[in-house]
């Protein structure tokens, strides 16, 4: 369970932070956008470094941004675990993962919703999260699109006997996460369905079908 800090009270990230660490969450999951390969901009490499001194769990780093490579060093030293990249955010996807490895970071490719599950075909040795957007990236709060699960389908097939995490991120929520996960989901990225709900152990336990 990865809950996004996008739907957290930006006014206390650090406190949003260590609230959904100390209910249990596995990993922060964490939206970097600029506003060009997204209609958004959210936070960037310093946000990641102030909150790296409140929280522990492994920063999942969603890089939504294009070009990438040129700052995913900085996003390596402000304290990423993990680093995200789109498939398309840039010509050279093996290259950009084989850069975020290079660092010591586990390397991520997402999907659009418009991209095919192929796109990841070729650079599965490389890779070790496959990310399945279930919404156009660039905002929470948006309607799960259920086309999207026949996708994580295939990538669970293509990725059968590696170790590469499945994650699904937008519009995750009690009644689609076990729908994800039925299709191969092994993480759910959850904002809006997180720090909207009361209680964030109970909604993530609700999730994960441990409620
Ligand atoms: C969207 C981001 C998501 C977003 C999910 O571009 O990648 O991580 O925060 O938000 P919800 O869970 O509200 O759809
Ligand atoms: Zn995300």
């Amino acid at each position: 369970m990865a809950p996004s800090l996008l739907a957290a009270d930006f006014a206390c990230l650090g406190e949003q932070a260590a609230a959904v660490e100390a209910a249990g969450a596995d990993w922060l999951h964490l939206d970097v956008m600029d506003g060009h390969f997204v209609p958004n901009i959210s936070f960037g490499p310093l946000v990641l470094k102030a909150l790296r001194q409140q929280v522990r769990i492994p920063f999942d780093v969603h890089l939504m941004i294009a070009p990438a490579d040129p700052y995913i060093a900085a996003f390596a030293e402000a304290g990423a675990d993990h680093i995200i990249v789109h498939a398309e955010a840039g010509p050279h996807l093996h290259r950009s993962l084989q850069l975020i490895r290079s660092l010591g970071k586990r390397a991520g490719v997402a999907l659009n919703p418009g991209t095919p599950a192929d796109a990841v075909a070729h650079v599965l040795d490389v890779a070790d999260l496959v990310l399945v957007m279930t919404v156009n990236p660039g905002f929470g709060g948006q309607a799960f699109i259920p086309g999207q699960l026949a996708k994580v389908a295939e990538v669970r097939d293509m990725v059968a006997g590696r170790p590469i995490a499945i994650i699904v991120d937008g519009g995750i929520n009690a009644a689609t996460a076990p729908q994800a996960m039925a299709a191969g989901a092994t993480v759910l990225v959850a904002g809006t369905a997180v720090f909207g709900a009361g209680d964030l152990r109970a909604a993530m336990d609700g999730m994960r079908g441990a409620a």
